[in-house]
């Protein structure tokens, strides 16, 4: 894992926005796997500003919350329009969210599967994490392995993410979501949190021990993770003045 701790959100946003510019870069078909709520925000709109060719790029949305149209103001669908998909030159046909309104949730999900696999599996997928350490929306005790699936989330998340639909009431109880043996495969993961709210979820995931009442420190055994943080993120974190010392000392040919 490579901890990379900067003064702002803004900053993170800029040097993860740098990263995705020189996967397209080098790739201009590469495969994305993508996040919604807060965190990417600041990200997505970095990449509209930087005007990239997405005409060949293909990308798979982590999650979606099941029994929301995709018209739904907090689909993720209606997230990834607004907030990304509409600012670029993507190609409709190559953008991929689960559908939440699936008769057969559980064929949905093998048909989700197969379809990053015959795309190529993914070159880059961004992560945000939830307090209680998810990624994707494997809530703790998840499986290590588990694949794209239906998952009943937490009433913390569902608390956490009230705050989109007005009550905790209104944020639906069901998901689809990628599994984390399905994030383990992507090439590259890059985990961004902001705000002393997610320091905790952080230690964890980046120190603590691999444990699914944990989800996020399985990225631990994945072999090319960056982990980008604000200071309130990272602070927590126990070996913090290591990870700023690696940074400040890499090669200049690893420099992002
Ligand atoms: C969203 C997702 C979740 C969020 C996490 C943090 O697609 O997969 O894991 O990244 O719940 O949400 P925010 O960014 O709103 O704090």
């Amino acid at each position: 894992m490579e901890v990379i701790i900067q003064p702002s959100a803004e900053a993170v946003a800029k040097i993860a926005a740098r990263m995705l510019a020189r996967q397209l870069l080098e790739n201009p078909a590469s495969v994305l796997g993508l996040a919604t709520g807060s965190t990417p925000l600041l990200l997505y709109r970095e990449l509209i500003a930087m005007r990239l060719d997405w005409s060949r790029v293909t990308t798979f949305n982590l999650d979606e919350y099941v029994g929301l149209p995709r018209t739904h103001a907090q689909s993720y669908h209606s997230f990834m329009w607004k907030n990304l998909f509409r600012h670029i030159n993507i190609a409709r046909e190559n953008i991929h969210i689960p559908d939440g309104m699936a008769e057969d949730i559980p064929k949905c999900c093998a048909d989700y599967e197969r379809r990053i696999r015959d795309a190529g599996g993914i070159d880059l997928q961004v992560l945000g994490i939830g307090t209680d350490g998810h990624i994707g929306f494997n809530e703790p005790t998840s499986s290590l392995a588990s694949r794209t699936r239906i998952k009943t989330l937490a009433e913390r998340t569902r608390r956490d993410n009230a705050r989109f639909f007005g009550s905790e009431d209104a944020v639906p109880r069901h998901v689809i979501t990628m599994g984390i043996g399905t994030i383990m495969e992507a090439r590259l993961n890059l985990l961004l949190a902001f705000g002393e709210n997610k320091a905790r979820a952080i230690a964890e995931a980046v120190e603590g021990p691999v444990s699914s009442a944990h989800p996020a420190s399985m990225l631990q055994m994945h072999p090319v993770v960056k982990v980008c943080l604000d200071e309130a993120a990272a602070s927590r974190l126990q070996r913090i003045d290591y990870y700023r010392w690696v940074y400040a000392n890499k090669p200049a040919w690893q420099a992002i």
